[in-house]
């Protein structure tokens, strides 16, 4: 994925969610940037020829026997490097400095002294606020660093040797919580290492229209659209790259919000004047689901059926040779971390059968959800569906506890609505990673005017995430909570009772299913 055209930053894996922070940081100064293993190589190093290397954090100690390690000729490259905590603990131990532990672990907002003359801190105030999270501290700068800022609790808190090009920061410029970070990053990009600021959105348009030109030439392209916006913004960019060559299929399976169907054909074929197949499967896909309880069991059946479907389609599309998939950074990472286990068999709307012999097309491989955001805004995507939540691939089928009926979705569909509707009118939509409603498979006891009911409760689950690994539940207002209960207990005559669900990932997942 090398693009010879922008000024590239290497951000070494040490922990996927430190780097991944990084490299989005490191973007957001427009300068384009990479995670790579631990194990790169010097010379692979050299052959891509970035104009930085930054070392992430990550949880291991460099004493641990199975210490995460560097090759070592990195650093002789004459390429900037800055270490970040684990980085620069790194970073110290192969430069003949010294780390130890010394029981005295700092963690949190801590006050910074920046006590020499520093590239780093350049402009910046002598005192300062940064986060730190570290156990092992730097005790002894390397021969030839100079300790450019120190901190209660680590002595090197910062080093420079500006004649190598070295640098290291015991605390996280990455994160909020340190409010200059941002700005210590920037001196190292564009004073240390030069870099120019040439990642932009219409930078990225232009070089993924000419990838996606190269690729595919003059053949026939299909597009899965599932209605969320990688699928969206993926194949706007093949449309800007190869206009009416492109044929997007979107399957409509029943199992989808409200409005999200007509959404969707109302901005392909109204906005974009794309060649769109909508096929709608809803009986095919529940005639498959009834009396399916077991939640591996619908994602399989749904996955499968989609599949099924899609591959029927292509055929009418007859020639078409290439695939567009709307798979993001993140899920092409060569991390450095162990393999996690399968927690859910996720399927992904437009998942490429094996026996098609089509060839993908993957125009956002390069970029994180934000960057994808943006570019769908620039390319002129309406904005309820640049900024549409994440949703599923196997829809509301995960949020019915149980069977998936047509009853239990359209009661699930009405509170759905109302729970998102809620939360956009408190202003909350952009800040909260998803809001939704669940059904769950029980029934409960109500009293409504003099009668007795027994209906369906309706689950409330809203989460705030940084990219869905983790999530916390969100600390809703009472208010808005109230509103939700009050509206979908009147307007959804099935529900006699709403809860709100307060737990956080791990250990729940953001699903219910
Ligand atoms: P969980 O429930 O595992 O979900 O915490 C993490 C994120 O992934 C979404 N999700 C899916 N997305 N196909 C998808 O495309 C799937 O099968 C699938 N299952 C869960 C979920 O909405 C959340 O954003």
């Amino acid at each position: 994925m090398s693009d010879p055209g922008a000024d590239t930053v290497l951000v070494v894996d040490f922990g996927a969610q430190y780097a991944q922070l990084i490299a989005r940081r490191v973007r957001e100064a427009h300068v384009r940037s990479e995670i790579v293993s631990r194990d790169i190589t010097a010379e692979e190093v050299r052959r891509r020829r970035p104009v930085g290397i930054v070392l992430s954090g990550g949880p291991a100690s460099v004493y641990a026997d199975d210490a995460y390690r560097i090759d070592p000729a990195i650093l002789d490259l004459g390429v900037p490097v800055l270490g970040i905590c684990y980085g620069h603990q790194l970073l110290a131990d192969l430069a003949g400095g010294v780390v130890e532990n010394t029981g005295t672990a700092e963690y949190g907002k801590t006050p910074l002294e920046v006590t020499g003359d520093s590239v780093l801190f350049s402009d910046l105030p002598r005192q300062q606020e940064v986060w730190m999270s570290h156990r092992d501290l730097v005790a002894e700068a390397p021969p030839g660093f100079e300790v450019v800022a120190s901190s209660p609790g680590a002595p090197v808190a910062a080093m420079e040797n500006r004649q190598r090009g070295l640098f290291g920061v015991q605390f996280h410029p990455e994160v909020a919580h340190t409010p200059r970070g941002n700005e210590i990053l920037r001196n190292f990009l564009y004073d240390v290492c030069g870099a120019r600021p040439t990642w932009t959105s219409h930078s990225i348009i232009e070089s993924q229209v000419e990838k996606i030109r190269a690729q595919v030439g003059d053949a026939r392209v299909i597009c899965g659209l599932s209605g969320g916006v990688d699928s969206a913004v993926a194949a706007a960019l093949v449309h800007e790259a190869v206009g009416d060559q492109l044929t997007c299929i979107f399957v409509d399976h029943g199992l989808l919000r409200a409005d999200e169907a007509e959404q969707v054909e109302e901005t392909f074929r109204g906005h974009f004047d794309v060649d769109l197949i909508h096929v709608k499967a809803a009986d095919r896909f529940l005639e498959k689901l009834a009396g399916v309880t077991d939640p591996e069991q619908k994602r399989k059946i749904i996955g499968e059926t989609f599949i099924r479907v899609f591959e029927e389609t292509a055929r009418e599309v007859g020639d078409a040779r290439f695939l567009v998939q709307g798979t993001l950074y993140p899920d092409v990472i060569e991390s450095g971390s162990g393999t996690a286990a399968t927690i859910k068999t996720h399927h992904n709307v437009g998942g490429l059968p094996e026996d098609m012999e089509l060839e993908l097309v993957e125009p956002l491989r390069d970029l994180f959800k934000d960057e994808v955001r943006v570019i769908g805004e620039e390319l002129g995507l309406p904005p309820e569906i640049v900024w549409r939540q994440p949703f599923p691939g196997p829809g509301l089928a995960v949020r019915i506890i149980g069977e998936v009926t047509r009853e239990r979705l359209d009661v699930l569909r009405a509170a759905d609505k109302i729970v998102v509707e809620e939360i956009r009118r408190a202003g909350l939509y952009r800040d909260i990673w998803q809001a939704f409603a669940v059904l769950p498979a029980v029934r409960t006891v109500g009293v409504q005017g003099d009668g007795r009911t027994y209906a369906y409760p309706i689950v409330v689950r809203a989460v705030t995430s940084e990219d869905a690994m983790t999530a916390d539940w969100a600390r809703l207002p009472y208010e808005v909570l109230e509103a939700m209960s009050s509206r979908i207990i009147n307007e959804v005559p099935q529900v006699n009772r709403v809860a709100y669900d307060i737990s956080s990932k791990p250990p729940a997942t953001i699903e219910w299913e």
